[in-house]
């Protein structure tokens, strides 16, 4: 019988349908010591909150994210707020002796996000960070590759996330659809939203990037914030691009804008090695690309491996080879992995201490963008 973790989430939004979606199907699929219920959602408006309630099985709701944390019946806090809430219940969730997956970016700067570290380790409770990339198969297949050693030495590591959301000038500043463009809220645009991702899962496939030299620029430098009603300037990256040098000495070349007309969630990555390349594209995410310069001559090419077979990184968790599965079950591998960990006593990753490395490296590109100098990042 699997002992039980009561969830209280904070956030009724997009990630915490995600969230409540992968506790309520894990154990449908995966054989775990623990199974989450789903107790507490909040957010901010009572009746919205309600509804999120019923649709989603809670067994109640709140608009006060501080009684969630300080309810002893909770054993889990879901951060799924804007990024500018993520320090506070943090810290006050570590200090109820609660366990934490929180939304990614960790913090709006690595100030917090150390303060989060510490108190997250000085209370010993379990914390991920929401990189969910990492669990796509074909991603997490990737990573299997490369520490295989089947691309040799490294050579290069380039990374795209592209979306086209933001282009009109009709679009406004905060408020609860629109944080993302506040940087009071959000603490950067692109670079903490999107690059993020990127840079996580190429610290996790390539390992430490030591230096960064980036430029962002703000196409819209004025929009109306939806909650003074004042035409105000925007603090926002709307695109970043920045070059990188990895520790094991190949080179990182990243993009992200919301200003690529045509592309909605373009997230791709190149590995190029001695030996082989992997190519991955969000849009078509159950693929890997994947070359191996050691093939025959006459059949050497790009494989387009399809990641459905159950020797393949959580498939054979779902169904029979050739079915895929899509974006939601991310989440669930996620949810997965922390609950297996706890079991373990080997915990899933990337912990709060993983995703400051990404806030550290958020931060010198931002830093560099404004300096136009070369960045180190500190250790
Ligand atoms: N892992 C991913 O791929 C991914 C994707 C999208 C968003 N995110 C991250 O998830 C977090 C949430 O983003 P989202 O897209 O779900 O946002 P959202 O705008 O859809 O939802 C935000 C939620 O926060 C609640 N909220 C705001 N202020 C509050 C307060 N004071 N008290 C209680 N609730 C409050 C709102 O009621 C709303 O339900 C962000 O940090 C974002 O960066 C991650």
């Amino acid at each position: 019988m699997a002992k039980n973790i009561n969830i209280g989430m904070i956030g009724y939004g997009f990630m915490a349908r995600t969230h409540s979606n992968a506790h309520r199907k894990v154990n449908n699929f995966f054989d775990l010591e623990y199974r989450p219920v789903l107790k507490t959602v909040c957010g901010l408006v009572e009746a919205e909150a309600k509804a999120f309630a019923d649709k989603w099985g809670y067994e109640s709701y709140t608009t006060d994210w501080k009684k969630v944390v300080e309810d002893k019946n909770i054993d889990l806090i879901e951060i799924c707020v804007p990024n500018n809430m993520h320090a506070q219940v943090a810290l006050a969730a570590a200090k109820a002796g609660k366990m934490i997956i929180c939304e990614k970016p960790l913090a709006l700067n690595v100030a917090q996000a150390k303060e989060m570290v510490d108190a997250v380790e000085k209370a010993k409770v379990p914390n991920l960070v929401s990189f969910n990339y990492r669990r796509v198969p074909a991603v997490t297949l990737a990573k299997q590759l490369i520490d295989q050693g089947r691309l040799g030495r490294i050579f290069h590591y380039r990374a795209n996330f592209l979306q086209d959301w933001t282009i009109s000038t009709d679009v406004p500043q905060g408020g609860m659809a629109t944080w993302r463009l506040d940087v009071k809220a959000a603490g950067s645009g692109v670079t903490g939203d999107l690059l993020a991702h990127c840079i996580d899962t190429a610290i996790w496939q390539n390992g430490s990037i030591k230096c960064v030299n980036a430029m962002t620029e703000t196409f819209i430098k004025e929009r109306k914030n939806v909650e003074t009603g004042k035409v105000e300037p925007v603090g926002i990256d709307d695109a970043c691009t920045f070059f990188c040098r990895f520790d094991n000495g190949s080179l990182g070349n990243f993009e992200s804008t919301r200003y690529a007309r045509g592309h909605k969630a373009l997230y791709t990555f190149e590995i190029n090695g001695e030996k082989a390349s992997i190519r991955w594209d969000l849009h078509d995410l159950h693929r890997l690309q994947y070359f191996d310069h050691r093939d025959e001559g006459i059949i050497r090419g790009w494989r387009s491996i399809h990641v459905s077979d159950g020797d393949q990184p959580y498939m054979k968790k779902w169904w029979v080879p050739g079915l895929q599965i899509g974006y939601e079950h991310s989440f669930v591998h996620q949810i997965a992995d922390f609950l297996e960990g706890l079991a373990t006593g080997k915990p899933a990753r990337p912990t709060f201490r993983d995703a400051l490395e990404t806030q550290k490296v958020c931060e010198a590109v931002l830093t560099s963008a404004k300096t136009g100098q070369w960045v180190n990042i500190p250790s």
